[in-house]
């Protein structure tokens, strides 16, 4: 048996045990609104009780158990539909949405700003001692970039986040900044260099670097203009010949025949049992949520970040500083994954910089510009 996710567009999860040897045959809501997967895991959390049948796992927690999971074999039919779609979820139904160049955008420039306050700023702030517990390793392309720069080299990570990039290569002067404070705090109990600031509005001198990173951040931005004026706001800031690299992260997470590590590595975080996500309801209908460590289906979509229960930090409300025990709980990050060529074909429409080379690493769409 094997626990399957259903989700709603709204953000609610229903976990539904699937015994072995049976059939799931999926019609109206459940095939068109909802969404549907399993998630790469070792155990599954089901119900205990008598019979095999296909029922919604409860959030009574004394009727569960674990499961360890075993060999799947499963086999999923389709009916191919060869003409547009009529159905009764335009929302969530490719025929009935209105087909233009590129993805159409989501929310204008005001609504654009809200979403990403509250589901990215906002997110970044409470989960940031988690968060940064949780990144330790530089990527090492990121890492050979700032070791191939000349010793002396003035360089700007913008969106530096826990500062994991700014030690790396001792060589060069880093200066890191984020929109986040309590990450920038972190970064400064590691005596590293950080200001809290947005990344459409810099506060460095511009054309003065020689070297700017931006990386896992660009795709933090709701609209195509957003993500095109932090990109503006990265480039002003080199120096003629300067350099920049930006890494967003890829609609494309399996690329020559290799699955990345995030699809790889099964996620520690356990699911919701219950609807918990607490998705502003303007947005809701529009954004799906993603399910951790499975394909992207969408190109923006809010993902999980599971809080765990002792470094939720209440830092917000007037406190000693001290972390507190709260519930454990789900917080919902935007984010516009990049299909192939996206971030280049952006970067392009910039007159005064060049592409110096694009490639994908760990998931990510990347690409390194030179000032001209
Ligand atoms: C996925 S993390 C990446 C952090 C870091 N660059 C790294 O590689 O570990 C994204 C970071 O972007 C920051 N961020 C998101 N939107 C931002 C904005 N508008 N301005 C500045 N920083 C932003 C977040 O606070 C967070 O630290």
């Amino acid at each position: 048996q094997i626990v399957m996710d259903f989700k709603h567009p709204n953000g609610s999860s229903v976990p539904v045990m699937v015994p072995r040897r049976s059939l799931l045959v999926m019609g109206g809501e459940s095939r068109y609104l909802w969404t549907h997967g399993i998630t790469p895991r070792k155990f599954d959390v089901i119900q205990v009780s008598e019979g095999q049948k296909v029922e919604a796992v409860s959030g009574n927690t004394e009727a569960l158990t674990l499961s360890k999971r075993g060999t799947r074999t499963s086999f999923t039919f389709r009916k191919i539909r060869h003409s547009p779609c009529k159905c009764a979820f335009p929302s969530v139904c490719d025929s009935q949405q209105e087909k233009k160049g590129g993805s159409p955008p989501l929310v204008g420039d005001l609504g654009a700003a809200s979403l990403e306050k509250e589901y990215v700023h906002k997110v970044y702030e409470d989960i940031a001692g988690h968060f940064s517990s949780t990144r330790h390793t530089p990527w090492p392309r990121v890492v050979d970039f700032l070791r191939s720069l000349p010793m002396g080299s003035l360089v700007a990570d913008v969106g530096c986040g826990n500062g994991k990039y700014l030690g790396v290569n001792k060589d060069l002067y880093m200066i890191g900044c984020d929109r986040s404070k309590n990450l920038v705090d972190i970064c400064g109990e590691k005596e590293y260099e950080a200001c809290v600031c947005d990344a459409l509005s810099v506060p460095f001198r511009p054309g003065s670097f020689d070297a700017c990173i931006s990386i896992a951040v660009i795709h933090h931005f709701a609209t195509e203009e957003r993500r095109l004026a932090a990109i503006q706001e990265l480039t002003g800031l080199l120096r003629k010949g300067g350099q920049v690299l930006i890494y967003v992260w890829a609609m494309e997470q399996e690329y020559n025949k290799k699955k990345s590590k995030y699809l790889k590595e099964s996620s520690n975080e356990p699911l919701p049992l219950s609807s918990g996500a607490d998705v502003n309801q303007d947005f809701s209908s529009k954004l799906p949520v993603h399910t951790n460590r499975t394909a992207f289906d969408s190109q923006d979509l809010l993902v999980p970040w599971h809080l765990k229960p002792k470094c939720q930090s209440k830092k917000s409300e007037a406190s000693t500083g001290e972390e507190q025990l709260v519930p454990s709980s789900v917080y919902h990050r935007y984010y516009h994954v990049f299909r192939e060529g996206e971030l280049e074909a952006l970067c392009r429409k910039l007159q005064d910089v060049t592409v110096q080379h694009t490639y994908h690493d760990q998931g990510n769409w990347c690409i390194i510009l030179e000032k001209l």
